[in-house]
């Protein structure tokens, strides 16, 4: 089977060719090998490989960098999807495209699932569910993913960052008026791994089950490592954060009972393997 994987240089496609590349015959094309925003590329690269699969991880993830570059993040996440979703509707290929929980408002205050109603209100989550829509209107075949906080790979994004921080200071400010689903990329590597033996159509939330604050993350983090640092829990506004930030952001499924892909453990198991504590 043939899976040809967009964004291949970032950290979720990092876990996805490792987790699949011994399994299936793979092309992980990095930001230079194609760019998603370039319809005749997208064309060649589909055209040519013809996979049974295409994975897009390619996106402008960095959410305030979208509020200041709203046009390449329209292009990236919005344009890039359609150009791909045409191509695999014209080669037969199944588009699996990762989404996200910025999608919602953040307002609800249980985990979102699927027929809650998207309402973005920051760019990065206004373009890439414009880019949800424009799949959904070229008619191919499709698996949109939501998932949210994601963690492992070594990035410095909030796990590695907390730990470093707590090696170097004695007191560490965290947020505590934000919550997600934090979700460890190797599951969702699994997860795509079980998807792709019995794909499922449609619009699914993929994320480690439970919820969290960036605090609650940080107090794990803290009791199992056992680090000597102070949590000093602030509001994200208090960190000069200047753009809205969903209060409520956490994912859940409504297919999970039927879709065994979709039955992720619960955050703080995978949060343990990730900082190497289960045997
Ligand atoms: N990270 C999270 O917490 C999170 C949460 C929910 C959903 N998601 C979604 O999950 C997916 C993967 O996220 P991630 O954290 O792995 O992202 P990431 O590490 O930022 O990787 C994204 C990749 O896309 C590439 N890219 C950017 N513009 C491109 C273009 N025009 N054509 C082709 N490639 C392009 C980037 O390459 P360059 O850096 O070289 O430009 C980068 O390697 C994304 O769709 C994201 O929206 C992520």
């Amino acid at each position: 089977m043939k899976i040809l994987i967009t964004g291949g240089n970032g950290n979720l496609a990092g876990a996805l060719v490792k987790k699949l590349e011994s399994s299936y015959q793979l092309q992980a094309l990095a930001h230079h090998d194609l760019d998603i925003t370039v319809q005749e590329e997208v064309v060649k690269k589909i055209s040519t490989f013809k996979p049974h699969f295409v994975i897009n991880t390619a996106a402008i993830t960095d959410v305030d960098g979208c509020e200041n570059q709203i046009k390449k993040a329209l292009d990236v996440n919005g344009l890039g999807p359609n150009y791909l979703a045409k191509a695999c509707r014209e080669n037969d290929s199944i588009l699996v495209h990762f989404s996200t929980e910025m999608i919602f408002d953040g307002l609800k205050t249980t985990p979102y699932v699927e027929t809650d109603c998207p309402n973005p209100l920051l760019a990065y989550g206004l373009t890439k569910y414009i880019g949800e829509q424009n799949i959904k209107k070229t008619g191919c075949k499709y698996t949109i993913l939501r998932t949210s906080w994601l963690f492992g790979g070594g990035v410095p994004k909030f796990v590695n960052n907390f730990i470093s921080k707590a090696n170097q200071a004695h007191s560490i400010k965290v947020v505590k008026n934000q919550t997600g689903s934090p979700t460890y990329i190797y599951d969702i590597a699994a997860a795509i791994d079980l998807y792709l033996q019995e794909p499922k159509l449609g619009i699914y939330h993929l994320a480690n089950s439970g919820e969290a604050s960036r605090l609650d993350m940080a107090q794990f983090i803290k009791k199992e490592l056992s680090l000597d640092c102070e949590l000093v829990p602030v509001f994200y506004q208090d960190l000069g954060i200047k753009t809205y930030r969903p209060a409520h952001a956490a994912l859940d499924s409504l297919y999970k009972k039927k879709h065994p892909f979709l039955q992720l453990r619960p955050w703080q198991e995978a949060l343990r393997e990730y900082l190497g504590l289960t045997e």
